[in-house]
């Protein structure tokens, strides 16, 4: 009989609470950082109840764990149980990452620094001084947003179904962090600009909501008469297909364009590096990307 090794007496535990977290990848990608790193950790996915929340968040401290990440539907709800918020996701209006130390829970968004990440991963570019539309108003664009304004955008238009959400989520940015944000829509609403315009004049056009996720595939964001130009990068937050419509719709322009599923993988790498103050190695990073995205096409 073979002694069982890798979990001993001093293995601390991360993890991932939501509901559901079957499908999360995020067990393989820490787990295989741990074990590069020889780090003594295991992550775990943790199915928690809307009721239950609260134990489980302050149980992940009782239980010294190194930290944990949050998902859907807790984002927001796990934040009155942290004991401090980072600026950037009071902002956010969400955490994904919780770190426990010396007996205390620090809460962080690593989804829009994911964002950021292979944005300029992919793109080499920034976003300072950039013009830029955003589709949508929901959680992914409220931190995608926040974080565009951080990184000194000059402008941010914000299109959304719901032009109520859209004004929303400008005034938040507005309100704290200078007038850069705008909502579109139909003139009648008041707003200074239609979808057209913020399309035309944007350098960067992102979208941050499912529509043209599997299984619409059929479907895109962008209206078919906006002719997109080749100077323009366009970003999907869906990685599933990995070319949406609106990426098909981008590369027969000429633009550069980028998925989602670099930002999937930073914002579990951004993650991993709160927890344990290692810095990743880009040779690392690389390779383990390659093998991530074999696992996400399977
Ligand atoms: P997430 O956390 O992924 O951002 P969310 O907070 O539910 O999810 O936000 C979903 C976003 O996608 C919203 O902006 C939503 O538009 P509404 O505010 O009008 O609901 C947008 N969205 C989702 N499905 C859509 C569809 N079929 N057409 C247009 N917008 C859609």
């Amino acid at each position: 009989m073979e002694i069982e090794h890798k979990i001993i007496g001093s293995t601390r535990i991360m993890g991932i609470i939501g509901n559901p977290v079957e499908h999360s990848i995020s067990p393989q990608l820490h787990n295989t950082i741990s074990k590069h790193l020889g780090i003594d950790a295991v992550y775990v996915p943790f199915k928690v109840e809307k009721q239950d929340l609260e134990n489980a968040t302050k149980g992940m401290r009782a239980l010294n764990a190194v930290g944990f990440n949050v998902t859907v539907p807790y984002k927001k709800d796990v934040m009155k149980y942290i004991d401090e918020n980072s600026k950037e996701a009071l902002l956010m209006g969400a955490v994904n990452t919780v770190k426990c130390f010396e007996g205390r829970l620090f809460g962080y968004n690593t989804d829009a620094d994911g964002f950021a990440r292979s944005f300029k991963e992919e793109t080499g570019v920034g976003f300072s001084g950039k013009t830029i539309a955003v589709i949508g108003a929901g959680g992914a664009a409220r931190a995608i947003v926040v974080k565009l304004a951080m990184e000194g955008a000059k402008k941010i238009y914000i299109i959304n179904r719901t032009v109520s959400k859209a004004v929303e989520l400008a005034e938040i940015v507005n309100n704290n962090m200078g007038k850069i944000a705008f909502y579109c829509g139909d003139r009648e609403s008041g707003s200074e600009f239609v979808d057209f315009e913020a399309y035309t004049d944007s350098d960067i056009i992102i979208n941050t909501t499912s529509i043209g996720m599997h299984p619409n595939v059929d479907e895109s964001p962008v209206p078919e008469n906006i002719r997109l130009k080749s100077s323009q990068i366009v970003y999907d937050v869906i990685y599933n297909p990995d070319k949406t419509k609106l990426l098909k719709q981008a590369e027969e322009n000429g633009c550069k364009c980028v998925n989602g599923l670099g930002m999937l993988f930073y914002q579990g790498i951004t993650a991993y590096e709160i927890w344990t103050g290692v810095r990743l190695k880009e040779d690392f990073l690389t390779e383990l990307y390659k093998n991530f995205q074999g696992i996400l096409t399977k």
